[in-house]
């Protein structure tokens, strides 16, 4: 039986065949399979992330209860994160289009997948699954000035709904509606996804990417290939990524404080045209990210 394993699930085939986005937890479904898989990733990754995740994820960690020997129950988690910051994990089917899943962050959902990657894949997945979103994202959302900043993006997304829809030329339209997502598709990868924070005299890891890779959280903090900067805004709306290796370049953010106050300059920057033409490179803005932006209800 395949269970709710990452690409093998009937039950996500189906939901995706139906075009529900949005679906409930079948909890029964999980194989033991399954189950072992979670708590392999989990109890591995336990001494890394004592090591060098940083103290908020860990305080996280601890408020979510999470059972270590069996997938998590996404409504047992939202029991304990939703009075912490009002966020709440929303289970999906898999792709959300660009506009709809910064508009859930807007609202405190969180878009979770409820699939686990197979047992004999544990160290790569292209597609994020209940582990990365579970145990690498779910964490940050206990703390305050995070859950705030992931709704400033949430905000800084329908500014910019706004202001491409008020555009005259189709063709500009979608033009620029390419350049504002990739701008907003790389910021949100070097700080949500892959971020580094300045911790005391050290640098730690709160970006959920490496927070859920066993492998590449030792090597963002410890390897000398790896290049870690303060983090310009310039720089990082303009710097092209690659999803399939450990990534090579890194952002340094001081606080979450400062991670806001950067989401609050990207909106003065999409207001005075700065994000009209950002650099060309990864990633790839589909069609389907372009048309939610086009046609977000406002
Ligand atoms: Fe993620």
């Amino acid at each position: 039986m395949s269970g709710l394993t990452t690409t093998k699930a009937p039950f996500i085939e189906k939901a995706q065949k139906d075009g529900q986005r949005f679906i409930h937890q079948p909890y029964e479904l999980y194989s033991l399979e399954n189950h072992a898989a979670w708590t392999e990733l989990y109890s591995r990754i336990q001494p890394r992330w004592a090591r060098y995740a940083t103290p908020k994820f860990l305080a996280g960690v601890a408020q979510l209860n999470l059972d270590p020997h069996k997938v998590p129950r996404i409504e047992d988690i939202n029991k304990f994160l939703s009075p912490l910051t009002g966020f709440s994990a929303k289970p999906v089917s898999g792709y959300i289009p660009a506009y709809i899943f910064f508009d859930c962050l807007r609202n405190r959902d969180f878009p979770t997948t409820i699939t686990i990657r197979d047992k004999s894949k544990l160290d790569y997945l292209p597609e994020p699954d209940m582990f990365h979103d579970v145990a690498g994202h779910v964490p940050m959302h206990t703390d305050k000035a995070f859950a705030d900043t992931l709704v400033r993006f949430g905000e800084f997304a329908l500014s910019a709904a706004l202001l491409i829809q008020e555009l005259k030329d189709p063709v500009v339209r979608v033009e620029r509606a390419k350049s504002i997502i990739k701008a907003l598709a790389r910021f949100f990868w070097f700080t949500v996804e892959f971020g580094l924070m300045r911790s005391g005299n050290d640098i730690k890891v709160y970006g959920s990417g490496l927070l859920s890779s066993y492998g590449e959280i030792e090597h963002s903090i410890n390897s000398p290939e790896v290049q870690r900067y303060p983090i310009q805004l310039e720089w990082a709306i303009n710097q092209y990524f690659e999803i399939d290796h450990y990534q090579p370049l890194l952002f340094v953010v001081d606080s979450f404080e400062h991670l806001f106050s950067l989401v609050d300059e990207l909106e003065v920057w999409l207001k005075a045209g700065k994000l009209n033409n950002v650099a060309p490179g990864q990633p790839e803005v589909s069609d389907l990210d372009v048309e939610s932006f086009l046609s977000a209800k406002l």
